[in-house]
């Protein structure tokens, strides 16, 4: 394709891409689609010869679109919001176009120096105090796996990163049983093993009981083992708790444990003031993940990860074969030492973007709106005699089951499951579930970017309705 085509075809791509963005509430949220079935419409081996680009636009527009989920749908309130926006967008075309590979200041001084600066932004914006560091990182789930490596190596000293786990002490991790699957992962893939992962009972707002952490950390002192990271959350995946960070930070001071926040989708909440009372104590962790691909308009992937002490980060991560040396090392960043991955994505410049087109007042009244509709969404649940809600509602979230009078409770978990696949089949909203206290939730959040007060009315509507004819 030679550059007069590809601007041709780059033009056609954004009138799509407009289009969709201006027509996606018209589609269904979810495909109709049986496993399978996109795969058969596809050739089972590579051409061999290449092929025009209005084939494989036509292909894209026929056969991909329809077997798509549209998470940019204002119907969208299943899992936690994905989000984009067009400046976003314009940023990933941007990214693409560079093909910058951002591994070391020097192969793109700029893509690394913006990203020192966004973060910053971020980190002012969500009110960190100016000791504190950002890097992007692909995922949460990333993020909280170089928290649990930082978190050992810290722990042993350095030793498990010399001599491998059977030289270190025996460790423990602690976290709320509603903490993220993460969590679990990440302990795996760190060497803790999974067996060295105690989950804290909650109370009966699904948040971590700081008095059972403190037993269990103490029983772990006893028996020879030694605490080596605490994993606080803002803002569970199943009904958004918040765990009392202040408490969970006093004791891992004491006890000199790392503790590290995931606050993967309520961290944006940090940026509206008013919300702030949330995020208490987050300025005590050793590290903070937060997504603004869940909630700042930002494209997937970008993980903002935070850290206080920049030193044991690079300690648990850098490494500098000869190959990567350069003359600037001493007086630069060299992102490729703050996490996994060599290879990096310019991933600063779409929240770049985001932050300078919406401005934070613009970021901040989404976020409002979004929290402002659940509240009342909150209200309607509770005011319906025959609906039920499951837990308090401090971000996007609201979760509920149907409970209509004299239904035993034996039976409101299957009702509900039926309730949930008739809400689907609507086409109109996406919903998922959870469970809370053993019970089977219904969650609808509200989160996406164009979801205003008439879709979230829609949304109940099509509940009720969906219930009354169970
Ligand atoms: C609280 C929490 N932590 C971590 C994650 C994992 O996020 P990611 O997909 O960025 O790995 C999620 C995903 O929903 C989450 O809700």
């Amino acid at each position: 394709m030679d550059p007069e085509e590809f601007r041709r075809h780059g033009h056609q791509l954004v009138d799509w891409m407009a289009d969709y963005l201006s027509g996606v509430s018209a589609l269904p949220v979810m495909p109709d689609i049986r496993p399978g079935e996109i795969r058969r419409l596809l050739p089972t081996s590579a051409p061999s010869q290449g092929e025009a680009f209005t084939a494989l636009f036509d292909d894209f527009r026929e056969l991909i679109v329809p077997g798509m989920t549209h998470w940019n749908h204002p119907g969208w309130h299943a899992y936690f919001p994905g989000n984009n926006s067009p400046p976003s967008i314009l940023g990933e075309m941007l990214t693409a176009t560079m093909g910058a590979q951002c591994m070391s200041w020097v192969t793109s001084p700029a893509a690394t120096e913006l990203e020192q600066v966004v973060m910053d932004w971020l980190r002012q914006m969500i009110g960190l105090p100016g000791d504190y560091v950002g890097v992007i990182q692909d995922t949460a789930s990333t993020a909280t796996l170089v928290a649990l490596l930082s978190a050992r190596e810290h722990a042993t000293k350095g030793v498990s990163g010399r001599a491998g786990m059977v030289a270190g002490p025996k460790l423990a991790v602690y976290a709320s049983l509603e903490a993220h699957s993460s969590v679990d992962k990440g302990v795996k893939l760190a060497g803790y093993g999974l067996d060295q992962l105690r989950r804290i009972p909650g109370d009966a707002a699904f948040a971590l009981d700081p008095v059972a952490l403190e037993r269990a950390i103490e029983a772990d002192l006893a028996a020879g083992i030694t605490p080596a990271c605490v994993v606080a959350s803002i803002g569970t995946t199943s009904s958004t708790a918040v765990d009392p960070v202040p408490a969970i930070a006093a004791l891992c001071r004491r006890h000199r444990v790392w503790l590290h926040v995931d606050a993967a989708y309520a961290g944006a909440a940090a940026i509206v003031p008013e919300l702030r009372g949330y995020f208490a104590g987050m300025d005590a962790a050793d590290s903070i993940v937060l997504n603004p691909h869940k909630w700042l308009l930002t494209n997937f992937d970008c993980t903002a990860y935070y850290v206080r002490d920049r030193d044991a980060l690079l300690a648990a991560f850098s490494l500098t074969p000869e190959y990567l040396r350069t003359a600037h090392d001493a007086e630069v960043v060299n992102y490729r030492d703050w996490g996994i991955q060599l290879g990096r994505r310019f991933r600063a410049l779409k929240l770049w973007f985001v932050i300078r087109s919406y401005g934070v007042e613009g970021l901040q009244a989404v976020i409002r709106r979004h929290v402002a509709l659940a509240a009342e969404l909150a209200r309607w649940v509770d005011d319906a005699d025959d609906f039920e809600r499951m837990a308090p509602v401090p971000f996007g979230l609201v979760c509920f089951r149907y409970k209509p009078a004299g239904k035993p409770e034996d039976e409101l978990d299957a009702l509900n499951e039926r309730l949930l696949r008739a809400i689907n089949a609507s086409g109109r909203v996406f919903l998922t579930h959870t469970r809370l206290a053993g019970r089977y939730t219904i969650r609808l959040v509200i989160g996406q970017r164009d979801t205003e007060r008439r879709h979230v009315e829609a949304a109940w509507r099509i509940i009720r309705e969906a219930a009354a004819e169970l």
